[in-house]
């Protein structure tokens, strides 16, 4: 099967372990395990102890039903525990997805910058892709009419995600409820990748699921990013019954579990959604006016504020495109930034702001320094 290169992943793979300074990475500031545990305050010799007993089975195949229900409970208002299946991260999900319900002659929309795996991986599975893109003039928000324009009789699936990366821009429900009536006029599935979910700037953004919205609206989300746990590799898929059995039938040729260990962690967190909502909060947007402050004061810089998730897509001004100048950054530098090539987005990085405050604030002098020198 053909399928194009995932740019920003072979990207992350060749140069993210030699950063020293990464603001690059889209998770919030990961957890060590001894944090995750201690959040409550659990004790962790008991929780660990607790383990020893546990034999490692494959575990319950569709998620546990304590993971299940507490995903259900967290981060929708409308759903059961039965429309929660468990899969291996965002990613995961996104893919399950795809091969579930694409099939050839299918027609996909989806919004464009965005995480490369939301269009090409329906490409490959034979459906023709029109892209929906994000301008910087609209705050990287969709064009409704341009929406409108490209729907047709044998649209299967309009692709959105909410809150986007790499821009931060969001959509708030009045936008959602507009492209489910638009969806709904070709009876189209809306799937939204909602990984950066709840990572808000503006405690007042009105940002529901479209699972909550839509009677064919799909959610795709993880434990990784809002929960700082990328390394668990839990996600889900979030969506109406139909569309879970056509997705469990897939899966049982890809997936049995997915994995005990993580599932019990994922549950800890989960019962202290609150706690870490509330900790990443503090440290997106504490970040992002650190971000803002430098922007402000970087001639060659210029960008349209996010309003959510992790990351910002940064105007420059250098004479290189933007694969030389990050890679000539890091080696010079050591700090690490996605180029805006990853994302068809020449003359532009991506920068990921939710990293400690102490990398981002070194990582960024580092950016100015090696500007200064360039030019
Ligand atoms: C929009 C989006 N979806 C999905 C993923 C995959 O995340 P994971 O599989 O770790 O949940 C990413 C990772 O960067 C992402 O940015």
């Amino acid at each position: 099967m053909e399928i194009k290169a995932f740019s920003v992943e072979e990207w992350m793979n060749a140069y993210e372990t030699s950063a020293v300074y990464n603001i690059a990475e889209t998770c919030v500031d990961s957890l060590t395990l001894e944090e995750l545990v201690t959040l409550d305050g659990t004790n962790p010799d008991e929780f660990f102890r607790s383990l020893y007993d546990v034999k490692l089975t494959y575990g319950h195949i569709e998620g546990s039903p304590e993971f299940r229900q507490l995903v259900a409970a967290n981060l929708y208002s409308s759903i059961e525990p039965h429309n929660v299946l468990v899969t291996n991260g965002g990613i995961g999900a996104n893919f399950l997805v795809f091969y579930s319900l694409v099939q050839p002659g299918d027609h996909v929309i989806s919004v464009h910058p965005t995480y490369q795996q939301i269009y090409e991986v329906p490409k490959s599975f034979g459906a023709t892709v029109d892209l929906l893109p994000l301008r910087p003039e609209n705050n990287f928000l969709p064009d409704l009419d341009e929406l409108k324009s490209l729907v047709k009789s044998n649209t299967k699936c309009i692709c959105i995600n909410n809150p986007n990366n790499p821009s931060g821009a969001v959509m708030e429900r009045d936008m959602l409820e507009r492209i489910v009536e638009i969806a709904r006029s070709c009876g189209a599935y809306v799937l939204c990748d909602e990984v950066y979910r709840n990572l808000l700037q503006a405690d007042d953004a009105d940002v529901p699921s479209i699972v909550d919205l839509y009677e064919k609206g799909i959610s795709t989300s993880s434990v990784s990013k809002a929960l700082s746990l990328a390394g668990l590799r839990l996600g889900w898929i979030a969506a109406p019954q139909e569309v879970i059995a056509e997705c469990m039938k897939h899966r049982d040729y890809t997936t049995i579990s997915c994995g005990m260990l993580d599932d019990i962690l994922a549950v800890h967190a989960l019962k202290n959604y609150d706690k870490i909502l509330q900790r990443n909060r503090t440290i997106v947007r504490d970040n992002l006016a650190i971000l803002d402050d430098w922007v402000n004061k970087e001639p060659d810089f210029s960008y349209v504020k996010p309003r959510a998730g992790t990351t910002a897509l940064l105007k420059v001004d250098v004479p290189v495109p933007s694969v030389t100048f990050c890679t000539g950054l890091l080696a010079n530098t050591g700090a690490f930034l996605t180029p805006g090539a990853c994302f068809d987005m020449e003359g532009y990085v991506r920068i990921g702001y939710a990293c400690s405050s102490p990398v981002l604030r070194e990582g960024l002098e580092k950016v100015s320094e090696y500007v200064r020198k360039l030019k």
